[in-house]
């Protein structure tokens, strides 16, 4: 018999296996065959696929792939559903979500047993993390609903919404998406990875227990066929995805120009960063919940290890040691670190990926102890002397594989985690407040933990920047994502109306210089025709683009002739090119670090001076504007002044927040700029639908290349030489004149730009949204033209929203 003293000496773990017995009961009544959950009610199940348990292989259900006429029938039923859902009001559906919470609580040993066998993830983590999170964001959620009609006045719930999750956190991913949905007045179809549906289909049939209205929501199973069905649905207003960057291109391609709202949560590599004075005992812990936690099937896993050269060795000593005594085996066992990978084609890509990390020449360690070859494990991984250009130090692994990299200096660390197209998170790790805080907002990520990882809350929102999406989960700025402003003006404008906001008429403008007719040579004929009579003003000399704060001939050489509302030639402007947007970028990019960095103050002043400086020159812009629109052009400088003032009201005010998550310590949601914004400019009101969009951008810190109405742009080129008196610092503000649609298209497409917004044709906007995928880079497109005059339309938060993203700082404090 073994002696105590020889258990002391071994410390050998004995099995402490959960019961199976409450998911396989929930299992056996459904004779583990399952149909969709549509209206309230089960479907027949009808072309199954099986669901396999990844640590043992062995199928525990069969569930339904859904056709395009399932997602026909969710669809409708959520329309259906939707009147009812948003007339129960802010307090009603609080209690739904309330409920929901507290029947998750009720079932939390079911929902965990059940996920961990679905997806392969230890009952320590479902158990202690995923299923304590879904409950958290419920009630988080019941919160919004409550305080919906005061804290988001004007807003009203987007419709029916379609949500397409992946596996890696089955419950808790439709947790982030269905309680905001549901908090703000949405319903719901929402289709689960086809790896992982069970939990999904049982929180369905929860939800109907607790008495959420049939309807409300809808869940159907089935693969990426299933999920496009949902996309292209005419029915469905937003869509609302986490997954890979490859489905989020194609998602979002399939929805441009629909008008469907849409959020995508992609993928990450991400950096944990270690500085030579950290404390690394707990870096070793925090590198085992980084990347070691889920099996590293973690979309924020902090898969790139960056250490300072001088601990690299002793870190890396440390690493091993504890990787020596982590535990992997059966997901069911209580005591166990890892459980299994979610399925053979995640463990054969992870395979692939570790093959080609050592023939890049990276050095290839894993502990000596055997994995199980039974099931789909795989053991903790680590590379170290990893090049940052090789395969596995670029591409997401999604498995429990760390690259390491060693860097000198601060900003060689910057540099390094900012080597990557996505920008979902990062960790810091430093015993120095302010070495942690100087680099937290240097790197470009969503969320940044500082001596700590994979801390997540619903107060706290979550997603990424560049590739790795756009839109938010959790917090105030996720609700967004499922509101809709009520519009003042929801259809094209009326012909009376279009003359007061001074829109010009179409075909009447346009006209190439050297005998190209740009719209028809009627109207040319014309110009030219009055151009020679003294019945209009004297023709200006072309105006040219401008660019890094000087006035810029086009490439092409090209002008193009603008003619008055009443078909008299005012002008030509320079017809801007391919090559005069890359030029402008460049001076948008090379202003953007000083101008980001300036104080709210600072960029106030210039704002002010700005408006201060047109304000002198009101009848001179009048009367442009008066030739160009027919509008009352007194009235349009006049609102152009007050718009200035506004964002120079706010460039010192439109601040972060510190969130209240629990832990010791504070989160902080700062409003950072998004970077670069390419912008074209509504046609309607030209000087004042240019200033409403290029004070927002400019006055929280971003910089940008507009380009101005193309019917009239003669306003904004006036208004380079206010620029130029204005102290604006050169590249802030470029300008670049010529075919609209070509030149936003063209800024869609450059991975320089950060954000692409729009305000045209319906074309455009497909285009713009089509073209984004590059990059992936946030649009803010609308082919509804606003009525700029009004301020609930024309100016404020909207617009300030559009032009930052939240970065969540994570510091906890104490000893
Ligand atoms: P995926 O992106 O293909 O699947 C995610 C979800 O999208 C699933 O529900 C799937 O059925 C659905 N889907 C697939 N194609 C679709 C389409 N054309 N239209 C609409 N929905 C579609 O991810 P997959 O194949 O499961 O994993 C591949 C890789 O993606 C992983 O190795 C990992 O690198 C990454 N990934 C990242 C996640 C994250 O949270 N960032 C989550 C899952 C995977």
């Amino acid at each position: 018999m073994t002696s105590v003293r020889e258990i002391f000496e071994t410390m050998e773990y004995g099995p402490a296996p959960e019961s199976a017995k409450p998911a396989q009961a929930w299992l056996d009544e459904h004779d583990g065959r399952f149909g969709h959950f549509i209206n309230g009610r089960w479907t027949k199940p009808s072309a199954t696929f099986e669901v396999m348990n990844p640590a043992t292989g062995k199928r525990i259900a069969d569930v339904s792939e859904g056709s395009k006429k399932d997602v026909d029938a969710a669809v409708k039923a959520a329309r259906q559903a939707l009147p009812a859902w948003q007339a129960l009001g802010g307090h009603g559906r609080a209690r739904h979500l309330y409920a929901l919470a507290r029947i998750v609580q009720r079932n939390s040993r079911l929902l965990a047993v059940l996920e961990s066998m679905d997806n392969g993830k230890s009952i320590r983590e479902t158990r202690d993390l995923d299923i304590p999170l879904v409950a958290r964001h419920l009630y988080h959620h019941a919160g919004w609903a409550q305080l919906l009609d005061t804290e988001f006045p004007g807003y009203h719930g987007a419709g029916v919404v379609g949500q397409i999750i992946p596996w890696n956190f089955p419950l808790l991913m439709l947790a982030w998406k269905v309680a905001p949905a549901l908090a703000a007045g949405c319903t719901i179809v929402i289709k689960p990875a086809e790896f992982t549906p069970l939990t999904a289909l049982c929180f369905a049939e929860l939800a109907a227990q607790a008495g959420l209205p049939a309807g409300v929501l809808n869940v159907i199973t089935g693969d990426g066929d299933t999920g496009a069905a949902i996309v292209a649905h005419d029915g469905v207003d937003k869509i609302a995805f986490t997954g890979s960057t490859e489905v989020g291109r194609i998602i979002r391609k399939a929805t441009a120009g629909s008008g469907k709202k849409l959020s995508l949560e992609l993928g990450g590599k991400s950096p944990f960063i270690v500085f030579d004075d950290a404390d690394l005992d707990s870096v070793v812990e925090g590198v085992v919940d980084a990347i070691w936690f889920n099996q590293g099937q973690v979309c924020c896993a902090g898969s790139r290890l960056l250490v300072q050269e001088g601990i690299a060795d002793r870190l890396y000593d440390k690493l091993r040691a504890r990787m020596e005594t982590l535990r992997l085996g059966s997901p069911l066992d209580k005591a166990v670190d890892m459980g299994a990978i979610v399925a053979p084609v995640q463990l054969e890509r992870i395979r692939s990926l570790v093959e080609q990390g050592k023939n890049e020449g990276a050095d290839f360690w894993q502990p000596t102890w055997a994995c199980p070859t039974e099931g789909c494990f795989y053991p903790p991984t680590l590379f170290t002397n990893v090049a940052p250009s090789s395969t596995i130090a670029q591409v997401e692994i999604f498995g429990p594989v760390l690259v390491a990299m060693t860097f000198r200096t601060p900003s060689e660390a910057v540099a390094l985690a900012n080597n990557t197209p996505y920008g979902l998170a990062a960790s810091v790790w430093s015993e120095s407040i302010n070495l942690a805080l100087d680099v937290a907002p240097k790197i470009k990520a969503g969320v940044v933990w500082i001596n700590s990882t994979n801390l997540f809350d619903a107060a706290a929102g979550f997603g990424g920047y560049r590739e790795s999406g756009f839109g938010r989960e959790g917090g105030r700025e996720g609700m967004y994502e499922y509101l809709k402003r009520e519009r003042r003006t929801d259809g094209p404008m009326d012909r009376k109306s279009e003359r007061a906001n001074g829109k010009r008429r179409s075909g009447q403008s346009v006209i190439r210089s050297s005998g190209q007719t740009s719209t028809t040579a009627k109207s040319s004929r014309r110009a030219a025709e009055l151009d020679d009579t003294d019945r209009g003003p004297k023709l200006d000399r072309t105006s040219k683009l401008y660019i890094g704060g000087k006035q810029a001939r086009p490439d092409s050489g090209y002008s193009m002739r603008i003619t008055s509302h009443d078909g008299r030639l005012l002008g030509e402007v320079g017809e801007g090119n391919r090559k005069d947007i890359r030029n402008a970028v460049e001076a948008a990019h090379a202003a953007l670090g000083g101008w980001s960095k300036a104080t709210g103050h600072a960029r106030a002043q210039i704002l002010y001076y700005i408006a201060e400086n047109l304000a002198a020159r009101r009848e001179e812009f009048a009367r442009r504007l008066n030739a160009l629109t027919g509008g009352d052009g007194e009235a349009e400088v006049d609102a152009c002044v007050e718009r200035l003032f506004t964002y120079a009201a706010w460039a010192d005010k439109y601040d972060g927040q510190v969130h209240q998550v629990p832990l010791r310590g504070v989160a902080l949601a700062m409003n950072e700029p998004v970077g670069v914004v390419g912008i074209a400019c509504p046609d309607e009101q030209p000087l004042l639908g240019f200033i409403s969009l290029i004070a927002p951008a400019i006055c929280v810190g971003n910089t940008v290349v507009a380009v101005p109405s193309e019917s009239a742009p003669l306003a904004a080129t006036d208004f380079y030489q206010v620029l130029e008196t204005s102290d604006v610092p050169s590249g802030v503000i470029n300008i670049v004149t010529g075919p609209k649609d070509s030149l936003a298209k063209t800024l869609a497409e450059h991975d320089d730009v950060d954000a692409a917004w729009y305000f045209g044709s319906a074309d455009g906007v497909m285009a713009v949204e089509t073209a984004s995928t590059g990059n992936m880079k946030r649009t803010w497109c609308e082919s509804t033209p606003r009525a700029w005059t009004d301020r609930g339309d024309g100016e404020g938060r909207e617009f300030l929203r559009e032009a930052t993203q939240v970065k969540n700082i994570w510091i906890p404090y104490g000893e």
